[in-house]
């Protein structure tokens, strides 16, 4: 009777805590494979960049004036300043400690940066701009619309 008692008694603290563990691991937020950035094909100038938020990722976005199109984390390899593209200076500049990254490679060339942005894998889609985190397109994504892009 006693030991129906405990065994009751332990039940009754291990099941909330099970159930809060399941809960936590349903609710992590699947990182973000790929982004359509929708109208930007049509609207980024040669020779502009951009930087764009999806999800967990701060992106930069470039369109050389040759008509290439690249994609990095615009977090800075540093501490992790955001980063943008300085159309004049024809470079990605950090404001935080003056890095300076290639803006064909994303290689860091000079500053205090002690490695290259990461790059991502751009693709026209006609109007659109799909920009994939991982290198293998398919998975969740999300789409963001002209408008909402800062
Ligand atoms: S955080 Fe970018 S140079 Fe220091």
């Amino acid at each position: 009777m006693f030991k129906g008692a405990v065994a009751a008694w332990v039940a009754s603290l291990g099941y909330p805590i099970y159930r809060y563990v399941q809960a936590r691991k349903m609710a992590a937020p699947v990182p973000l494979r790929h982004v359509t950035l929708e109208g930007v094909a049509a609207t980024l100038e040669r020779g502009a960049g951009m930087v764009f938020q999806a999800g967990e990722h701060l992106g930069l976005l470039v369109h050389h004036a040759d008509g290439e199109w690249v994609a990095f984390s615009a977090l800075c390899t540093h501490l992790q300043c955001p980063v943008s593209y300085r159309q004049d200076l024809g470079q990605i500049v950090c404001p935080c400690h003056q890095g300076v990254f290639d803006p064909r490679t994303g290689t860091n060339v000079s500053g205090p940066p002690p490695k290259p942005l990461p790059r991502f894998s751009v693709e026209l889609r006609g109007d659109d701009v799909f920009v994939d985190f991982e290198g293998a397109f398919a998975q969740a994504g999300e789409t963001i619309r002209t408008a909402s892009v800062p």
